[in-house]
């Protein structure tokens, strides 16, 4: 009996070895993932870095090379060119270099060109391209100097969001509504359809319109332990869950990078990254109602999205799967001209602070 009992074991335990043997193998094939501790042991926050994913996400997050900063002296844009609304607080230097880093970081291929006719005086606004380009020379001001609690000292340039191409590789624009493969069961209620924008899962695949350009509430879940008074429905939380999908993509991140999954809405468990992440859903909406939309009639056709609305931006824009775009390599230190009008970062005069109330 003894004998018979060992001898099962010892066989049990041969078997226990080779499938040991064999799973060991499997893994061996592939990098394992990597994960990394950032709550207190045993909250579960831990992130899991997939070393395949994070090789596609730093391929594309390198900051290109820069010029050296060009002389602040001499006479302004404004005194020297002749159509000169934005940039013109700057020295003619600052101004040419700005130019050829604007055309390095959104039309390299194509050169001054793109937004100058050839032939025409550089003056002109003849091309579209040209007015779209003011107007996000000074969103990008507004971005680095306004939005400070989510930008903070990294700030964007023209290249955080278009990586040396005219057309940004992450935008977004309102989506067809679509049907169900099968046409029998009509309309998809804008779900339900592995959709990209929502990592492929079957939640509602446009969960930018709701935040990113109207002002839709994220918060879902009823601040009381019985269901009395939360109104949020079944379906305002499938978008919420289509939200957070997107952003956690788009950081190349976990949930629990910004939450405690012991409460999701609690804030004071959850990390300082989601405060940041909280200013990043209204500046993002910001930036879609005040610059973008009002971008609709400038361009041509073949830059709207299926439904006629402009192309626009999400987390994803800026940065394109990395927690920081670029990695936080920031090119605005090199660019102080794209941090808003000079006279603004200048210290107040001694007269406005000896006028200003005693504190
Ligand atoms: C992505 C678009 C874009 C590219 C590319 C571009 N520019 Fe410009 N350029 C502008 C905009 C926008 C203005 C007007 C800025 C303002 O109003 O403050 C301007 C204005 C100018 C002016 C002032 C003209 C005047 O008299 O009013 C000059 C000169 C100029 N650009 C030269 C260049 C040169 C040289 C290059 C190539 C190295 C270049 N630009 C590439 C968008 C562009
Ligand atoms: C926050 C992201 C963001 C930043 C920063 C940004 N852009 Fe854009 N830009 C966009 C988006 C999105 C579009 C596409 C809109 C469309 O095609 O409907 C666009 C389109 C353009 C176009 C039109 C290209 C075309 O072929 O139709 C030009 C030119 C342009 N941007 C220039 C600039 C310049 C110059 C800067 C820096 C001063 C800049 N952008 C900064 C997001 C950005
Ligand atoms: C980059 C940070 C970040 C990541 C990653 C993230 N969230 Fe969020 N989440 C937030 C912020 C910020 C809010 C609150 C937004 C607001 O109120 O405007 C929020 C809100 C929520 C809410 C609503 C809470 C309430 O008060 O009703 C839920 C549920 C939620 N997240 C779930 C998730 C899930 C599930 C994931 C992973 C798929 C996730 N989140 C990933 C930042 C994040
Ligand atoms: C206009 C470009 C831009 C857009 C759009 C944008 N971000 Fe950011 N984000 C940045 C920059 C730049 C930083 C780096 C700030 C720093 O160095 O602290 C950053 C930092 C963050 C951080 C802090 C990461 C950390 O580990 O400290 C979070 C979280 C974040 N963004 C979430 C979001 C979410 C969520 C969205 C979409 C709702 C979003 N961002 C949209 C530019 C952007």
């Amino acid at each position: 009996m003894t004998r018979a009992i060992t001898a099962h074991v010892t066989r049990a335990g041969a078997m226990c070895a080779l499938v040991a043997g064999v799973l060991l193998l499997a893994a061996c094939e592939r990098p394992p993932v990597d994960m990394v501790q950032r709550g207190f042991r045993g909250t579960g926050m831990d992130q899991v870095y997939n070393p395949r994913t994070i090789a596609r996400q730093a391929s594309v997050n390198v900051a290109p090379e820069d010029s050296p900063a060009a002389d602040a002296n001499g006479p302004k844009a404004s005194a020297v060119f002749k159509n000169v609304k934005v940039a013109g607080d700057l020295s003619v230097g600052e101004f040419t270099r700005l130019m050829a880093s604007m055309t390095a970081w959104v039309a390299p291929a194509q050169g001054c060109a793109y937004c100058h006719k050839a032939g025409e005086d550089f003056s002109s606004d003849s091309l579209y391209t040209k007015v779209v380009a003011r107007r996000m020379l000074e969103m990008t001001r507004h971005i680095n100097a306004d939005w400070s609690n989510h930008v903070a000292a990294t700030g964007v340039t023209c290249y955080t969001c278009h990586r040396g191409q005219p057309v940004p590789a992450k935008v977004w624009s309102m989506p067809v509504p679509q049907k169900q493969a099968s046409g029998m069961v009509g309309d998809n209620a804008g779900q339900n359809v592995a959709a990209e924008s929502v990592a492929w899962t079957a939640l509602p695949y446009d969960p930018y319109t709701p935040y990113l350009s109207q002002a839709a509430d994220v918060r879902i879940i009823g601040d009381t332990a019985l269901p009395t008074g939360n109104r949020k429905s079944t379906k305002q939380a499938e978008f919420t869950y289509g939200l957070m999908m997107h952003m956690s993509q788009a950081l190349g991140v976990n949930c629990t990078y910004c939450h405690n999954s012991r409460s999701f809405a609690d804030w004071e468990g959850s990390t300082p990254q989601r405060v940041t992440a909280w200013h990043g859903i209204r500046m993002a909406r910001d930036i879609n109602t005040q610059y973008m939309d009002g971008l609709t009639r400038v361009f041509p056709a073949n830059r709207l999205g299926p439904m006629g609305d402009v192309l626009k931006v999400n987390c994803d824009t800026c940065h394109q799967g990395a927690y920081k775009p670029l990695y936080g390599a920031g090119l605005l230190k090199n660019h102080p001209e794209l941090k808003g009008k000079k006279a603004a970062a200048q210290a107040p005069s001694p007269a406005a602070v000896a006028a200003a109330p005693a504190k």
